[in-house]
């Protein structure tokens, strides 16, 4: 018997008694991402995630992905159930970035503009003007430069230089970084490029900006994709989760993916790059978080004093990006 494909059978028959959809982030594993498109949810990036399960109409919510990405499902729809296979599922940029030392951060540049990445908790998104994902920081913080704002950016320092670099945007930076990106090194993604000179480099601005100075192509995960599939090269390397390659294999089947060494010796391993928190989904947590009565270890929750503040600046960045 085929374990997995009977557990897959369950949880989409749960899916349906209990009015919930699967949503899932292209980190999760390739068999989560497939269930999520099997049943009529979603795979996406983390700014796509947050508007699907705003507008799908299902009462129940089952978010594939980190903690914050639950939060800001929860906090964007209050009314609807949220389950997570596992609450533990965190991020080192939300780990990083304290709200009270955040708040002792900003309250001491009162004239700053507080701009807050996705990944983060509901307390520190509360103190923002603006959330950003990957996707869209880049036309927000050019919109508030050519205001004459002056920036608080945070947590992830590697996202912040880029956009700094790129805008000209006037940014203080909080010094967070991801766990998983700035694990790719420069040297031997140079000497991997030169070996295989036809190939084209992507790469996620969360990485070190030594990295990105190499790529070809610099986005989201969703934006790396698509430059996935209408670059001509047949070949790419990337820098992100390798949880992404699912959906660049699925998307262009005949190009090749190759991850971006993360070691210094320049080898390469389909295991290197991939978030501890986001490998957490498996199809057991997520059937768990359907069927438990007890849902202590499933169910989010924002405090809805800090979901109200929260709510502003994430439906500032849905209505700037809509
Ligand atoms: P995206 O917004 O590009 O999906 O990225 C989320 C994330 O956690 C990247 O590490
Ligand atoms: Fe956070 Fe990095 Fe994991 Fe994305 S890959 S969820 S930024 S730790």
């Amino acid at each position: 018997v085929d374990e997995k494909a009977v557990a897959k059978e369950r949880i989409k028959r749960l899916l349906k008694e209990k009015d919930a959809v699967l949503v899932a982030h292209y980190y999760t594993d390739p068999e989560i991402q497939a269930l999520a498109e099997e049943t009529g949810g979603c795979v996406a990036d983390s700014l796509e995630m947050a508007r699907f399960g705003n507008d799908h109409p299902a009462q129940t919510l089952v978010v594939a992905g980190v903690r914050f990405m639950g939060e800001t499902a929860k906090t964007l729809t209050p009314n609807k159930t949220v389950l997570m296979p596992t609450l533990e599922a965190t991020c080192s940029l939300d780990l990083g970035c304290p709200a009270d030392q955040f708040t002792e951060f900003c309250d001491a540049h009162p004239d700053h503009t507080v701009v807050v990445y996705a990944n983060t908790s509901a307390a520190v998104k509360a103190r923002a003007d603006w959330v950003v994902t990957s996707s869209i920081a880049l036309e927000i913080v050019e919109h508030l430069d050519s205001e004459g704002h002056q920036i608080i950016w945070g947590p992830d320092r590697h996202l912040g230089s880029y956009i700094a670099k790129q805008t000209g945007a006037d940014m203080l930076m909080w010094q967070g970084a991801c766990i998983v990106h700035d694990e790719f090194k420069a040297k031997a993604l140079f000497d991997l490029k030169a070996q295989n000179p036809h190939a084209a480099v992507l790469v996620h601005p969360e990485s070190p900006e030594s990295v990105v100075a190499i790529a070809d192509a610099v986005g989201s995960t969703s934006q790396l994709i698509k430059a996935s599939q209408e670059m001509d090269n047949d070949m790419f390397i990337v820098a992100t989760d390798k949880g992404i390659f699912y959906k660049m294999e699925q998307l262009s089947p005949n190009k090749t993916f190759i991850e971006a060494p993360t070691g210094g010796n320049g080898a390469t391993c389909r295991s290197c790059a991939h978030c501890p928190w986001m490998a957490m989904n498996g199809l057991a947590a997520i059937e768990n978080s359907l069927i438990s009565s007890d849902r202590t270890d499933h169910e989010v929750h924002v405090d809805p004093e800090l979901a109200k503040q929260a709510m502003l600046p994430l439906n500032r960045m849905l209505d700037f990006a809509a």
